[in-house]
C-alpha cells in the first residue's frame, strides 16, 4: 500500500520535535505540503528547513496552542502561504511528573491549558472549512495513560481523557461533512518529552535503580522496546490518508502491546 498526499496540506501543531516532527517528515515524503508549528518558533522553522521542500511547500510558525487568537492567526498564515489545511494533526503536550497531592490548580490550568484547551481550540478553528469543502482529517495525540490511568500523571491523563471524549463527539457531528477525526494513543516513546522525565527520575533514584527499572519496564512491553516517534508516524499518516476514510472516531494505541484496552 502506497501513502499518496500529493495535492494535500498538513498542519503539525508540536511538530518541532517529537513524535510531531517524525510525523512532518513522513507526511512530507508523501507528498503533502507541510506546515510545522510549535511554541517554539526558531525551532519550528529549523524544523521546517530540514524538511525537503521549498518556500510553497513547507512552513514553520510559531503557536501557542493554549490560545485561539494565536491558534487563528497560525491557521490563517498557513492557509495564506501553503493553502486551507486538509490534515490537522495536534501534537504539542507538556508533561508533570507529580503525585495529585502534591499537584494545585497552578499545576493543572498549565497542563490542561495546553493538551486540552489546545486541541478545542484547534478544532475550533480549522473545522469550519474543512466541512465547507467537505474533506478533513484530524489526527489528535492522547496518552494510554488516559485509557488506563497512571500515578504521577493524573491531570494530564484526565486532559487526555478529555480529547478523546471530545475527538468521538465531533466524529459524530461532523462525519457526514466528509471530515474524520481519530486519536492516536502512545505508550512509552523515546522523544524529548520523555528523556526530561528520564533524566529527572535516574537523578532521584540514582543509576543502579534506575537500571533496574528500566528492565523491569520493558518486561512490561510485549514487543520489548519503547516506541520510536516513526511508530506514531506511520499510523498518524495512514489516518491521514484516503485508505482511512472509513475510520473515525477510533482511539488506537500504539505501544508495543503495553496496554489491550
Ligand atoms: N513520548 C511519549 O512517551 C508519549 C507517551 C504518551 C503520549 N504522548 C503524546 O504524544 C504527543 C507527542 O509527544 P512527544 O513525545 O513527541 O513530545 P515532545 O515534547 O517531544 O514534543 C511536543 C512539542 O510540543 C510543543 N509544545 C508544547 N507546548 C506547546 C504549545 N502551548 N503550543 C504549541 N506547541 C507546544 C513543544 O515545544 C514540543 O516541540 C504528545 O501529545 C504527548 O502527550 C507521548
Amino acid at each position: 500500500m502506497q501513502i499518496e498526499l500529493d495535492g494535500k496540506v498538513a498542519l503539525i501543531v508540536g511538530a518541532a520535535q517529537g513524535i510531531g516532527f517524525a510525523t512532518a517528515t513522513e507526511m512530507r515524503a508523501s507528498g503533502a505540503k507541510v506546515a510545522v508549528a510549535d511554541i517554539n518558533g526558531d525551532a519550528a522553522m529549523a524544523a521546517a528547513e530540514r524538511l525537503n521542500g521549498d518556500a510553497t511547500e513547507t512552513l514553520g510558525v510559531r503557536v501557542d496552542i493554549s490560545s485561539l487568537e494565536s491558534v487563528e492567526a497560525m491557521v490563517s498564515e498557513v492557509t495564506k502561504t501553503l493553502g486551507a489545511p486538509d490534515i490537522v494533526v495536534v501534537s504539542a503536550a507538556l508533561l508533570d511528573d507529580k503525585t495529585f497531592l502534591d499537584s494545585g490548580p497552578k499545576d493543572w490550568r498549565r497542563i490542561i491549558d495546553v493538551c486540552l484547551y489546545g486541541p478545542l481550540n484547534v478544532l475550533h478553528t480549522v473545522l469550519p472549512g474543512m466541512t465547507e469543502r467537505g474533506y478533513g482529517r484530524i489526527i489528535c495525540m492522547a496518552s494510554d495513560s488516559a485509557r488506563v490511568g497512571q500515578a504521577r500523571l493524573s491531570y494530564y491523563a484526565a486532559a487526555k481523557g478529555g480529547v478523546i471524549a471530545l475527538i468521538k463527539s465531533v466524529a459524530q457531528e461532523v462525519g457526514p461533512e466528509g471530515v474524520t477525526l481519530n486519536v492516536v494513543s502512545p505508550g512509552a516513546t523515546d522523544t524529548e518529552l520523555r528523556q526530561a522525565r528520564e533524566a529527572q527520575t535516574k537523578e532521584a533514584i540514582g543509576d543502579e535503580r534506575y537500571a533496574s527499572r528500566t528492565k523491569k519496564v520493558l518486561r512490561m512491553y510485549p514487543a520489548r522496546r519503547i516506541g520510536l516517534p516513526q511508530d506514531h508516524a506511520s499510523m498518524i499518516t495512514y489516518l491521514a490518508s484516503d485508505h482511512a476514510s472509513w475510520i473515525t472516531g477510533q482511539v488506537i494505541s500504539v505501544n508495543g502491546g503495553f496496554v489491550m484496552p
